[in-house]
């Protein structure tokens, strides 16, 4: 990155960190000292009663920080003629809201009106990774919750056909580097996909490939399978990967097989950076889980809001 970029980049950063309020470890130490032992009690009981809640809360909290920062927005409901985010075009798959609901409940019930929708997102996501093997940390904390939420904005969101320009500039324009994108791309170990997703790979690619030639043929056929050009079954799809209920590093290896879902997964080996970051990943565990961890505090950053809702779903 030339030093203009990292300049402009960092001055981005800091405009939009300093739009929200300015976190840290302690914040609840007073106010609400048990808050995040309630939610991780709240969202240990939902994953023994459904697998599939930690990657819908860690996508939740990904597409609540990249739309107007880490504000919870994703989780307001539609309202009278404002189609909210959760009803926009990108919402396939978005689930588990019950989830925060409850974890909200129980923090009201012990300190009501202390402890915003954003942060407890933020905790279902960490301790998400957590019940699934993957790494903790410390969630820093103090976001507060917006009063805005619009579905045309989740035209914000980086589509899974994105190139890796295209992925560059959505991360950079929120203070994210090619490394937190790689890292962050890891997320991808866990959970499932609509053929909606990665069609597009799979028939008439492009005027000299049916299929996309960067997938391995095998898996490519195993795919057309599942998401045939017709009569294709309602809600058809794939998990991420086959350990798709274990946070590990096999999203990398799978990306160097040709057998990822996405382009936008794939494109990661399209420039030397973001493909040495994908081979290292791949390889050591230990450097992908030190990176995701690092990358899901700096998005986690990005804050936004100005209140503490009182139900997730509707402004105070
Ligand atoms: C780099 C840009 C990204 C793109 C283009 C992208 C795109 C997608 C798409 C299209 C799906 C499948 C939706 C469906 O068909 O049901 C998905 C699922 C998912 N994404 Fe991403 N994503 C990106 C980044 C991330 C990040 C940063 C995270 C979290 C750190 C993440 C976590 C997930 C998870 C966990 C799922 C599975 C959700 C579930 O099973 O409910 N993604 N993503
Ligand atoms: C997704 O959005 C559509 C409208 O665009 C809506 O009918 C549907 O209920 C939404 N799904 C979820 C899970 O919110
Ligand atoms: C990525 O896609 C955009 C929009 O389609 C295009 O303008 C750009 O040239 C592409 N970049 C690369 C590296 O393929």
């Amino acid at each position: 990155m030339s030093i203009m970029a990292e300049f402009l980049s960092l001055m981005l950063m800091f405009s939009v960190a300093s739009i929200g309020n300015s976190l840290s470890l302690n914040y609840y130490e007073k106010t609400c000292p048990d808050a995040e032992s309630i939610v991780a009690k709240t969202v240990k009981d939902a994953f023994s009663n459904d697998k599939t809640v930690p990657a819908a809360l860690l996508r939740l909290h990904f597409h609540d920080c990249f739309i107007r920062g880490c504000d919870a927005s994703v989780l307001l409901n539609s309202r009278g003629n404002n189609k909210a985010e959760k009803d926009g075009p990108p919402n396939v798959s978005l689930h588990a809201f019950y989830v925060i609901d409850d974890a909200k409940k129980a923090v009201e019930a012990s300190c009501p009106g202390v402890v915003s929708c954003a942060d407890i997102l933020a905790f279902a996501a960490r301790d998400a990774v957590y019940l699934t093997g993957g790494p903790t940390w410390d969630v820093p904390k103090g976001r507060k919750d917006g009063r805005t939420s619009k579905a045309s904005e989740t035209i914000q969101l980086p589509a899974p056909t994105f190139n890796i320009s295209q992925l560059k500039q959505s991360f950079s324009q929120r203070g994210l580097s090619m490394k937190d994108l790689v890292a962050l791309s890891g997320g991808h170990t866990l959970g499932f996909s609509h053929c909606s997703s990665f069609r597009k790979r799979l028939h008439n690619f492009d005027s000299t490939h049916d299929v996309d030639p960067t997938l391995n043929p095998s898996f490519a056929a195993k795919l057309k399978s599942i998401c045939p050009l017709k009569n294709q079954p309602k809600n058809a799809g794939t998990t991420m990967d086959p350990s798709a209920a274990t946070f590990d590093s096999t999203y990398y290896k799978l990306i160097i097989q040709g057998k990822s879902l996405f382009s936008s997964d794939q494109a990661l080996l399209s420039n030397p950076q973001t493909k040495s970051l994908v081979y290292e990943f791949a390889t050591s565990r230990e450097a992908f889980y030190k990176a995701f961890v690092k990358s899901m505090i700096k998005m986690g950053s990005i804050t936004g809001g100005q209140e503490v809702r009182k139900d997730c779903r509707v402004v105070n």
